[in-house]
């Protein structure tokens, strides 16, 4: 019943693609349970170094034979003073502290080589790429596109929409602010562009001509077929497949999760220098505090790394980031295969006795 352009070029059977979500819950065993429950599952694997990466596409391969996509980051090289780093440092040294890690640690590693991370997907030959904070170089869009992986760019506005489209993209992701995880924003101020997916799936469906995928507090049946009424030929879901089984996400994050409601989340740059949805915590308070100018991703995320992970060993929740979006009453804790098979099935009941089809 919900067959688009998008689901026949990608050869999957329903327009629901589980999001890619980088830093651990997007392991291969969620991903491949929904490509095989007929959505598509996306790798987040943009903190991986190419060894990893490469593992993760053979292992979800091994789970799976359905078309799955990789989703990285479009690097961005911020010039910070080193003085704003030392202060940084000194700043989350109280963290430190709390968290009983050692202070002062060295500067580590901001980000993976991104050059290096597309050649092992154009190695792999992926199904699906996609990407977000920006647009990959031409060469990039159009080396996957002959290999015959489809391309997919995030955008938060109508302008970067269609950039994305002149750029080459086979399909745009219309992030909503409703969206759990950073903004892919990447033309202007983010608090420029927090349009909700409901005012902003329309608006791009009118200004781009090629296929718009959903995301942003899409969490079930309901919100598939809004976002099909407005013009999208698929959904982009991720909070709502956070706490599944098969999701990577921590224990305690899990439960914050399940424990959460609409209003309990916060955009916020604290943890990574880069705005991103999740639920309020005690480390996003105290950084409204802070003095200084907090450094630009990804210096600011490398930056509470040590701490991110001290929080999650000691299953502390208040430092860790718990990124999700504003539907957090609709999440459940089922299995992925559930999820699909749920959201398909509310959305064809709900088709069924719209007006649209009784009047
Ligand atoms: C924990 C988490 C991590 C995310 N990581 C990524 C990512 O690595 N790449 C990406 O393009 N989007 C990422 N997102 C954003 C999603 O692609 C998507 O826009 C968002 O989950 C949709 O909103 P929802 O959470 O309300 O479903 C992430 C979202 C969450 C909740």
């Amino acid at each position: 019943m919900f067959e688009t352009e998008i689901t026949r070029k990608l050869k999957i059977q329903y327009p629901i693609f589980q999001a890619p979500m980088a830093g651990g819950p997007t392991k291969p065993e969620l991903v491949a349970a929904v490509s095989n429950a007929g959505g598509l599952g996306n790798l987040g694997a943009a903190y991986l170094t190419p060894e990893q990466l490469r593992g993760a596409i053979h292992q979800t391969r091994e789970l799976t034979d359905k078309p799955f996509g990789v989703n990285l980051f479009v690097p961005e090289q911020p010039e910070e003073s080193q003085e704003a780093v030392s202060q940084m440092i000194d700043y989350l040294n109280k963290y430190r502290d709390k968290l009983g890690i050692v202070p002062n640690p060295a500067i580590p590693k901001f980000s993976e080589s991104f050059e290096e991370q597309v050649q092992v997907l154009l190695e792999e030959q992926i199904s699906v790429f996609s990407f977000t904070f920006g647009i990959p170089p031409h060469e990039t869009i159009e080396a996957m596109k002959q290999r015959g992986t489809v391309v997919l760019g995030t955008a938060t506005t109508v302008e970067e929409a269609k950039l994305l489209e002149t750029a080459g993209v086979n399909a745009i992701v219309a992030q909503g602010c409703e969206a759990g995880g950073h903004r892919g924003t990447f033309l202007k101020k983010v608090s420029e562009s927090l349009i909700g997916t409901m005012a902003l799936v329309p608006q791009i469906v009118d200004h781009v001509s090629i296929p718009v995928i959903a995301s942003g507090g899409v969490m079930d049946g309901r919100g598939l077929v809004a976002s099909l009424a407005l013009g999208a030929g698929a959904v982009q879901m991720g909070t709502a497949f956070l706490v599944c089984p098969e999701s990577g996400a921590h224990e305690v994050y899990k439960q914050k999760i399940l424990a959460a409601t609409e209003d309990s989340t916060e955009i916020t740059s604290a943890y990574s220098g880069k705005p991103a949805r999740g639920i309020r915590t005690a480390f996003m308070d105290d950084m409204h505090r802070y003095p200084g100018t907090i450094p630009a991703f990804p210096i600011q995320n490398a930056l509470t790394r040590d701490i991110r992970q001290a929080a999650a060993k000691a299953n502390a929740p208040e430092y860790m980031s718990l990124w999700a979006g504003q539907g957090l009453r609709l999440v459940n804790d089922q299995s992925a295969a559930a999820i699909v098979k749920q959201t398909i099935e509310q959305a064809e009941a709900l088709v069924k006795k719209s007006f649209i089809y009784n009047s």
